[in-house]
């Protein structure tokens, strides 16, 4: 593999880039042909690149960096199964959690669709007898609520996706709530809503070691507990994870268990038992149209050329913005409340996946990788970071993602969330040249670029296109970079800091070596305990 930026296609994208010199997008966009030229559909879901500084020639020789880093044998290797997560020595096969049988997915030589079928299969059944009635809390009295104790991917997706999805909640389907952070309020403020009796935990855990998820999980079975005996514990717990002898140590059935597989990451989970609340809220018709509405994007993209690819066009689209024009942070800017998790979502997707410094090969990079992903809701942002994106020093690429159905009441509340949606975008492409007598703080300089995302409808065919469509436009960016996008050793150092400063906190000894400034605040920390504190 050529080193990133030295590689013929690089280089080429380099010199367009400085031969393109400075242009606005105010000329670009005066071409009547651009939109249609750079405007993608597939099934209700339109991707406008529109309002990015490129030409066809800039796509051209984006598309043929594509070719060069060999993102179609990459992605036929990740389809095969192959252990494309190298350093981890696994496959990352999220797209067999939402394929048909005739996609043959398998890896290690065995098709896995009959195994991920039949989960699918218990969990309906589960949600089924808890609807009914059937199943019910230890004193006999129907579930009402669901608390999902679980953190970064095992929380963000289905988190995500009861938020978004919210009305298409089926008749009796169970409220969810969300545990993730080990601060304690995040479980007492959730817990202090619910009636013992009628709440079922969920803990969601991959590993089933994740300190701040193990830490909940018990205070969840004291609380339970407390409230209606040790004995009630296993009717009011299931588990979904890959790590069953520590989920039936800490006291789940097995017949409320859930497994899933090493080849499915993390943050590439909410397709797989890990989706459960949204089963248990919104029912399973409902899952299974978002596992189709991603499986839609996956056919799409495993099939289409790369010219008409929306995954992997948009992916070109933000390694030309990163690499070329210099954006270091993207925005995610989702025009619709339902989808505020969604930049959140996306920051453990694209950070943890391609935050990275060394390449597949072991080498370091040549080139920036991940951008820090930001944003909020529409029109939220606008009143908070905005300011910056219209006029501040740095370039923030973005992404304005809305669905033209949603809710809607008397005051015309969609036509103004739509109005700003379509406002922003073309503010900060076009700007505001300066004119006589216009104060210099007025001015407007904007070029800033920025994709449109627009979906017919936020349901749940068209929740799982927008997450498929992410998660491939992750992939291919992880291989144009070099690196390996499905581990996260980065997040590994604190973890195994923290243990020991936790015990140093409740009495134990202090870990050797630390340095000044961590033994300072440890000090503080204990002297205000102590009721001391002033210096
Ligand atoms: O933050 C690191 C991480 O390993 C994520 O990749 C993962 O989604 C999260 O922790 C939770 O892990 P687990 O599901 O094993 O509790």
């Amino acid at each position: 593999m050529p080193s990133s930026t030295r590689s013929p296609a690089w280089q080429a994208l380099a010199d367009h880039h400085r031969a393109a010199g400075p242009v606005h997008l105010r000329d670009l966009l005066g071409d009547g042909d651009r939109t249609a030229f750079l405007t993608f559909t597939l099934n209700g879901l339109v991707l406008d690149l529109s309002k990015n500084r490129i030409t066809p020639e800039t796509l051209g020789l984006l598309l043929d960096l594509a070719q060069e880093r060999d993102v179609a044998g990459q992605r036929a290797a990740m389809a095969a199964g192959e252990i494309v997560n190298k350093t981890e020595g696994r496959a990352a096969l999220h797209m067999a959690l939402r394929a048909r049988a005739e996609d043959g997915f398998a890896t290690g030589g065995k098709a896995v669709h009959g195994d991920v079928q039949a989960v699918l299969d218990r969990m309906d059944a589960f949600a089924a007898e808890i609807a009914s009635g059937r199943r019910t809390g230890a004193t006999g009295k129907v579930f009402t609520d669901v608390v999902n104790i679980g953190i970064g991917g095992s929380d963000q997706g289905p988190r995500l996706a009861c938020r978004a999805l919210a009305g298409y909640a089926r008749p009796g389907g169970l409220k969810a709530h969300f545990v993730s952070n080990v601060d304690v309020t995040d479980l007492t403020e959730t817990l202090a809503t619910c009636d013992p009796a009628a709440t079922l935990f969920v803990i969601s855990s991959k590993t089933f070691t994740t300190q701040e998820t193990m830490t909940n999980a018990a205070s969840a079975k004291r609380w339970l507990s407390l409230a209606l005996g040790p004995d009630a514990v296993a009717d009011h717990f299931c588990a979904v994870t890959t790590n069953v002898p520590s989920a039936v140590e800490f006291g789940i059935r097995e017949d409320a268990l859930f497994g899933f597989w090493d080849w499915v990451g993390g943050r590439f989970s909410v397709w797989s038992a890990i989706g459960l609340p949204v089963v248990l809220s919104l029912g399973m018709d409902a899952f299974r149209a978002f596992l189709g509405g991603a499986r839609e994007v996956d056919r799409h993209f495993l099939e289409t050329p790369p010219e008409r690819n929306l995954p992997i066009l948009l992916a070109l689209i933000g390694i030309w913005n990163r690499n070329f024009e210099g954006a270091a942070a993207h925005a995610v800017l989702p025009y619709d409340q339902l989808l505020e998790d969604l930049p959140i979502f996306l920051q453990q997707l694209e950070m943890e996946s391609n935050g990275k410094s060394v390449t597949r090969d072991g080498s370091l990079v040549d080139c920036a990788t991940a951008p820090v992903i930001m944003g909020q809701a529409g029109t939220n942002g606008q009143h908070a970071f905005y300011q910056l994106l219209h006029q501040g020093t740095d370039l923030v690429s973005g992404d304005f993602i809305a669905a033209v159905k949603g809710n809607d009441a008397e005051g015309g509340h969609r036509d103004k969330l739509l109005a700003n949606f379509l406002a922003q975008p073309a503010a900060l492409a076009l700007g505001r040249a300066t004119a006589p007598g216009l104060p210099p703080h007025k001015v407007f300089p904007g070029n800033r670029p920025t994709t449109t995302i627009l979906l017919d409808q936020l349901d749940p065919r068209g929740l799982g296109m927008l997450l498929a469509l992410y998660e491939h436009k992750t992939f291919v960016q992880g291989v144009i970079w070099n690196v390996n996008s499905f581990d996260q050793f980065g997040v590994e150092l604190g973890k195994e800091l923290a243990a020991p400063l936790a015990e140093a906190l409740s009495g134990g000894t202090e870990p050797a070596n630390l340095d000044a400034s961590t033994r300072a605040l440890i000090n503080r920390i204990r002297d205000v305990r102590d009721g001391g504190g002033e210096a």
